[in-house]
């Protein structure tokens, strides 16, 4: 659970994110694409195929991260998109080893991106919420993975 402190900085943050979120994940895949380029290949069905400036992809994380600071106290609100992108994300076959990665690149990120205004309080906080909810879209993932392989089973026994 996030402490109540956390949750607070978070909310705190929502106004800022809102303002820089673009940005913010632009920078984030421009890291993430630098230091690990294989990850290219779960986009390259995606937006990828016509990159240009990004596409609307850096927009659409940028709106669920927002989405996410202002209802940090009100996660059941979440949960409809949160159903969206973790079947996007069982589309592309992402998996749980990657969320360090994505969540490290998601802070660098940040810090670049707020520059002092990314105090130590604003990224622990940032921290903590990313790995939170990493952990309920990799939950949903498996079980739909094992959904998935279940009905795969059924079939070739038929
Ligand atoms: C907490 C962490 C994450 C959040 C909040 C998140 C959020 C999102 C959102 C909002 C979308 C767009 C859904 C849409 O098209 O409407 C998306 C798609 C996607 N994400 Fe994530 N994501 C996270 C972690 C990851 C990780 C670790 C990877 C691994 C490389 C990843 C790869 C992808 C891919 C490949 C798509 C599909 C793009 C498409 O089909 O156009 N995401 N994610």
């Amino acid at each position: 659970m996030l402490s109540e402190q956390t949750k607070a900085i978070i909310k705190s943050t929502a106004p800022v994110l809102q303002k820089h979120g673009k940005d913010i994940t632009a920078r984030m895949y421009q890291i993430a694409f630098s230091q690990r380029p294989e990850y290219k290949r779960y986009f390259e069905n995606t937006w990828m195929k016509h990159p240009l400036d990004g596409g609307p992809q850096p927009a659409r994380l940028a709106e669920a991260v927002c989405a996410y600071a202002l209802n940090i106290d009100n996660l059941d609100a979440l949960k409809g998109p949160l159903e969206h992108i973790a079947h996007k994300h069982t589309n592309t076959r992402v998996i749980a080893e990657q969320y360090p990665v994505i969540g490290a690149c998601l802070l660098q990120a940040i810090r670049d991106v707020l520059g002092d205004a990314a105090t130590s309080e604003v990224m622990t906080a940032w921290g903590e919420a990313y790995n939170f909810l990493a952990d309920v879209l990799i939950k949903r993932e498996k079980e739909i993975y094992r959904e998935e392989d279940a009905q795969m089973i059924a079939a070739a026994r038929k």
